[in-house]
C-alpha cells in the first residue's frame, strides 16, 4: 500500500486532497497527515477521515528536522505532497519572519528529510519515491491587463514576502532536483476557493460578511484579476501530475476564470440571493451597499493568469468546474456548515485538538 505524507494537511487545500484523495483510492493508500496547527490548521476539516485506519494526524512543525527525520525513518513514505506554508499575502506584509521561516526552512527540512530517506548509497534514489511541492503562481510577479499569461518559462519576479518566500522555496526544490537528481515536482497554480477556505481570503471573507449584513472591504479600485481554481480541480491536478507528471518538471495549474475583485463580489452577492430561500431573513442586508473601497494592499499585484497548456499536454488535466458552478457549490456548502463558520471567526476551532487528541 502505498503511503503519502501530507504536510499542511488541516489547511484549507491540504484537507480537501486528503478528502479527494480518499475518495479516489479509498483504502488503497495510506496518508499521514503532519500539521502543526498555525490559526490556519483546523482538524475539523478532516473529522469525516480521522476514524479510517489508513489515515494518520502528527501534529509537528515542518521546520523541526528531528521530528520530521522521525517520520522517515518510522514510516516508508513513498509520496510526499508539501502544502504546509503561511499563505496570506496580507499577513505576509505585516509579519514577513513566520514566512520565510515556515516556507523557506520548513521546504528545505521536508526536502532534507526525504532525502536522506530516499537515498541509495550510490546516490540514485529508491524506485516509485516522489516529492510534490505545492506552490503558487504569485511566484511570476504581476501581469498587466494586456491578455498575456504565466508560463512554466516565465521569470520568476516575487513582489509580496509571502511570494518571494515561496519563490525561495520553488528554488531549494529546483536546486534538488538538479544537484541530486532528487524525484520532485513543482506545481504552481492560481487563487483557490471552495469549502474549508479560512475566511480571511476574499471569497469566504465575502460570503460570510455578506450574510452578517457586515461590509465588503474592497482593496484599490476593485479591479485587481486573479484567476480563480475550484480546489477539488487543483487536487486532481496534483495527483496527476504526482501520476503522469514527468519528474523533474513544473507544471502550472489555473482555471480559466479569470475575474476582477469587484465582478467576484457582485457574483457573490447575486448568486447568495438566488440561493438563499424567499423568507430567509438575511436576504434584507444582501446589497451592493455593503461594499466598501478601503486603501489599497501595499505592492498589490495587478493581474494573476495562468495559461495551464503544459499541464493539459503532458499529464491530460484541465479546470472543469467553471466559476458559477464552482460558486454555487461553495456556497451552498458555507450554508450548510454554519457551525464551522463560527467556530473559525470565534476561534474556538482550536480547542478541537485539545479535545479530539488529548
Ligand atoms: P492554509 O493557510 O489554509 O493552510 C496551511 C496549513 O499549513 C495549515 O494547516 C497550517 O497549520 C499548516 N502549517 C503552517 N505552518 C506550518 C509548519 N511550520 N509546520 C507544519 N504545518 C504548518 O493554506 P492553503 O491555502 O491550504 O495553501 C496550501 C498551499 O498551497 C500553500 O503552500 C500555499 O502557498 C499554496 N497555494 C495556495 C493558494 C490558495 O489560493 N490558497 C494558491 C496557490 C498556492
Ligand atoms: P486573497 O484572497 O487574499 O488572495 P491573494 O492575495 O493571494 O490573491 O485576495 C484576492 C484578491 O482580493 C486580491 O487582489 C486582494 C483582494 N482583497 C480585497 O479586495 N479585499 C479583501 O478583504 C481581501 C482579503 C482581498
Amino acid at each position: 500500500m502505498r503511503t503519502y505524507l501530507v504536510t499542511g494537511g488541516a489547511g484549507f487545500i491540504g484537507s480537501n486532497y486528503i478528502h479527494y484523495m480518499f475518495r479516489k483510492y479509498n483504502n488503497e493508500i495510506r496518508i499521514i497527515n503532519v500539521d502543526v496547527l498555525t490559526y490556519a490548521g483546523n482538524l475539523e476539516n478532516l473529522k469525516d477521515v480521522e476514524k479510517r485506519d489508513n489515515y494518520t494526524f502528527i501534529k509537528a512543525d515542518v521546520c523541526d528536522k528531528d521530528a520530521i527525520a522521525k517520520i522517515f525513518e518510522e514510516n516508508d513514505i513513498d509520496r510526499v505532497v508539501h502544502f504546509a506554508a503561511e499563505s496570506h499575502v496580507d499577513r505576509s506584509i505585516k509579519d514577513p519572519e513566520a514566512f520565510v521561516r515556515t516556507n523557506v526552512l520548513g521546504t528545505f527540512v521536508m526536502l532534507n528529510c526525504a532525502k536522506n530517506a530516499w537515498m541509495l548509497e550510490d546516490g540514485t534514489f529508491k524506485e516509485g519515491k516522489k516529492f510534490l511541492h505545492v506552490s503558487t503562481d504569485e511566484v511570476y510577479g504581476s501581469l498587466e491587463d494586456d491578455g498575456s499569461y504565466f508560463y512554466e518559462t516565465t521569470p520568476y519576479d516575487p513582489h509580496s514576502p509571502y511570494s518571494a518566500s515561496k519563490a525561495s522555496s520553488d528554488m531549494l526544490v529546483r536546486a534538488y532536483i538538479d544537484t541530486y537528481k532528487f524525484p520532485a515536482n513543482i506545481t504552481n497554480c492560481s487563487n483557490n476557493y471552495g469549502p474549508y477556505q479560512f475566511p480571511e481570503k476574499l471569497i469566504p471573507l465575502v460570503i460570510n460578511n455578506a450574510l452578517q449584513g457586515k461590509s465588503l472591504p474592497v482593496y484599490g479600485d476593485g479591479k485587481n484579476v486573479r484567476d480563480w481554481l475550484y480546489v477539488d480541480d487543483h487536487a486532481k491536478g496534483i495527483d496527476m501530475v504526482h501520476e503522469n507528471g514527468r519528474l523533474g518538471e513544473t507544471y502550472n495549474i489555473g482555471g480559466h476564470n479569470e475575474k476582477q475583485n469587484i465582478e467576484i463580489i457582485h457574483i457573490i452577492l447575486d448568486t447568495l440571493l438566488e440561493m438563499l430561500p424567499e423568507n430567509d431573513p438575511r436576504r434584507a442586508h444582501i446589497s451592493r451597499d455593503l461594499i466598501t473601497y478601503v486603501e489599497d494592499r501595499k505592492g498589490h499585484d495587478v493581474r494573476y493568469a495562468i495559461a495551464p497548456d503544459k499541464i493539459k499536454a503532458e499529464v491530460g488535466w484541465y479546470p472543469e468546474t467553471m466559476f458559477e458552478e464552482g460558486i454555487k457549490k461553495t456556497i451552498k456548502w458555507f450554508f450548510e456548515n454554519e457551525d464551522w463558520m463560527k467556530r473559525v471567526t470565534s476561534g474556538d476551532y482550536q480547542a478541537y485538538y485539545e479535545e479530539m487528541y488529548k
